[in-house]
């Protein structure tokens, strides 16, 4: 073969060989187990994705720490390290991103309808442009659902809650939550939960069902009270940089994959919250405390001025237009 059929033979070959042996790696790392939610979702836009590119990209999803703790992997998809994350919106305040923390504010939402207008409308896409100076594109909000409190006393009135040291996540409004109802705020990463409750390094602790079940939590305390107060909710992020330079077909066919790995996720948070309450309660080692309504009023009470309080650091104007969005 001459030397000039040499090389258009190997520039014919090259694409096929590119394709064939490397895939785009997308990297997924997250925070919970795999039963969970966002687990299940983060799989699900696995599936989705390598089949909607016939292989082209490769989605590996490292759940439950095992990759990153909290802090840690918003640094690593910044670097690249990884390519996608889908932390709670509670964990963007560390970033320098502090109006993410509206959603933190205790009673804010009544319904997880006023929780989706938000994020569905031009709020949820205002927030996601305030990360891309800092490397990140956000792509979707992904629905968890209420919080309940977690404790070894049982939490009924405010005075309850007095001197207890309470896990919280890197959010400064759930700092100024828990310090309203009297406790000591601490911010841990998810993965150290079970074990400073198990060695008694916090007292209590804030999530949802689905978290606390799949992390055992119900095993190291005696009390849970189902007080709705606060909501959990995920941004599913990239690095903007690695999502920007993608072919722009891939891109397209990972976005569709996403936007039905969303409506999977935002479909079964509830159903899955309500079955890891009952896996709780089945398991005889937590009393559950519903709060009759004066008792729930009496938290409203010592709670609502923390919306005030916090309008310096999340932004006054962005508290009035989550007030009006979630109607
Ligand atoms: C937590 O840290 O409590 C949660 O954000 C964990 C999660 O990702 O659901």
């Amino acid at each position: 073969m001459s030397s000039r059929r040499l090389v258009l033979a190997a520039a014919l070959a090259l694409p096929v060989l590119a394709s064939a042996q490397a895939p785009i790696i997308i990297k997924f790392s997250h925070v919970v187990t795999p039963d969970t939610p966002k687990g299940k979702a983060a799989q699900r836009f696995k599936e989705l994705a390598e089949a909607k590119t016939g292989g082209r990209v490769k989605v590996e999803v490292h759940p439950n720490s095992r990759l990153y703790k909290d802090k840690e992997e918003m640094e690593a998809l910044q670097l690249g390290s990884v390519q996608m994350l889908a932390p709670s919106l509670a964990k963007f305040g560390p970033l320098g991103v502090k109006e993410f923390e509206v959603f933190d504010l205790p009673f804010l939402f009544k319904d997880t309808e006023a929780f989706r207008a938000i994020t569905d409308g031009a709020m949820g896409e205002e927030l996601f442009r305030k990360l891309e100076p800092k490397g990140i594109k956000g792509l979707a909000y992904w629905d968890n659902g209420f919080q309940i409190m977690s404790a070894n006393r049982p939490l009924h009135s405010v005075a309850d809650f007095k001197g207890l040291r309470m896990r919280i996540q890197s959010s400064k409004v759930l700092d100024a939550q828990m310090r309203a109802l009297g406790a000591f705020p601490q911010v841990m990463a998810f993965s150290e939960l079970y074990p400073a409750l198990q060695a008694g390094v916090v007292d209590g602790t804030e999530n949802v069902p689905s978290n606390l079940y799949t992390q055992k939590i119900h095993e190291v305390q005696k009390h849970m009270t189902l007080s709705n107060h606060g909501h959990l909710a995920y941004a599913v992020i990239v690095n903007k940089k690695f999502w920007d330079g993608l072919p722009g077909d891939i891109r397209g066919q990972l976005e569709a994959a996403l936007k039905e790995a969303t409506a999977y996720a935002n479909a079964i948070a509830s159903t899955e919250n309500d079955a890891a309450l009952a896996s709780i309660r089945a398991s005889g080692r937590v009393t559950l405390h519903t709060p009759t309504p004066a008792e729930l009023n009496a938290w409203k009470q010592a709670l609502m001025p923390v919306h005030k309080a916090m309008e310096p650091r999340v932004g006054k104007a962005t508290i009035a237009a989550a007030y009006r969005a979630a109607g």
